[in-house]
């Protein structure tokens, strides 16, 4: 009776003092490492678990002279530096994979990703099935079906702790506008919905203070294919990292916040969604309210203007073959 209570009081305040490991999976990337180093420095993180095929050790050491109060233990690159980085975790974002090249678009990345996310899903399924796993990997309208479909087969799938990260667009689109409207970017609050490839990302402007951008073509083509510019740039060497990393690593605190009891956290995140269910569109990125559990709610997309539902249209015969590329990926692929 003693010992129960005593266990019972340190698991309290084991929560109490928010102690969360975070798990990175492709950390010695472009992404991964500044996505590393933002995560050290959030003191909601407690444990930072970095693995990658190569290179996790050493970016983990670097990282580790922080001198924030979090631990960073950077695994060796097999199955059991995994699965000792994925035990116990509460979150597991995962940027591991090939980024674009000018000229390709985040289809074309399909053949080498999709593995690479099948099998770290199925890790994960293994050794921490109830973490929150957030997947970065391209093409994020394929990847999170994958995920899903690895989920389903083990019998452990939560829909409420799988996200694509799409918060990138977001930050984007409140950047762009913000360069437009020479306005403060925190002040500009864009939502974006469907998925995260060129014409499934669609901006709603209509809800924004700016509700007129929404006949700004060049604009929404800038949000759309915000992306390519930065593969042009840098011309071969890869696509968006940093940006990314720090898209990446709201969207870690966003839902730590949430997990530590903070309500009314709302991000825009790529999930299994009931809102175009009925048009076969089983995933959709929409406002998000999270939550101690994932998911808490899913906002419905609201009123859009006709150019919008333009948009919408072309987004949904895209995003649904995605979808279906991924789960007929894991289908003959198990
Ligand atoms: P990168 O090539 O610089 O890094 C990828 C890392 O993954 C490498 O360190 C590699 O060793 C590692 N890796 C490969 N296979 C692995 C495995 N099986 N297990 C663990 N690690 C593995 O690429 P970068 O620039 O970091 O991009 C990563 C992914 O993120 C790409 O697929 C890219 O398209 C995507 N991305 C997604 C965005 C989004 O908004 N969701 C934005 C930008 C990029």
């Amino acid at each position: 009776m003693f010992m129960a209570s005593r266990i019972q009081t340190r698991a309290f305040s084991a929560s109490a003092r928010n102690l969360s490991k975070v798990t990175v999976l492709g950390a010695a990337g472009g992404i991964g490492q500044p996505l590393s180093l933002l995560l050290k420095l959030n003191p909601r993180v407690s444990e930072l678990a970095l693995y990658d095929i190569r290179g996790a050790p050493g970016v983990a050491a670097d990282v580790s002279h922080v001198n924030t109060k979090s631990t960073v233990k950077g695994y060796e690159a097999s199955p059991a530096g995994l699965a000792s980085a994925l035990k116990g975790a509460e979150i597991v974002l995962i940027p591991a994979g090939v980024p674009r090249k000018p000229g390709m678009t985040r289809d074309d990345l399909f053949n080498t990703n999709a593995s690479i996310v099948r099998d770290l899903a199925k890790a994960c399924a293994e050794s921490c099935p109830e973490a929150n796993i957030l997947v970065i990997s391209n093409p994020v309208n394929s990847t999170v079906p994958i995920c899903a479909e690895i989920f389903k087969a083990r019998g452990v799938y939560n829909p409420k702790r799988l996200f694509g990260v799409t918060t990138l667009d977001v930050v984007r689109a409140s950047r762009f506008v913000s360069e437009l409207k020479d306005t403060n970017p925190v002040d500009e609050k864009i939502t974006v919905v469907g998925g995260h490839s060129g014409v499934t990302i669609v901006p709603l402007f209509s809800q924004s203070s700016h509700p007129e951008l929404s006949s700004n073509a060049d604009l929404v083509k800038r949000v759309q294919f915000g992306g390519d510019e930065v593969v042009q740039a840098k011309d071969g060497a890869g696509s968006a990292t940093l940006s990314m990393a720090m898209a990446g690593a709201r969207m870690a605190e966003s839902l730590l916040r949430a997990s530590q009891g903070e309500k009314g956290v709302v991000e825009p995140t790529f999930v299994d969604s009931p809102l175009y269910k009925d048009q076969g569109i089983d995933f959709f990125s929409s406002k998000v309210e999270l939550g101690p559990n994932g998911v808490e709610q899913i906002l419905p997309v609201g009123k859009i203007d006709a150019v919008e539902e333009k948009l919408l249209e072309a987004c949904f015969s895209d995003l649904k073959k995605n979808i279906e590329k991924g789960k007929a990926f894991v289908a003959a692929n198990p």
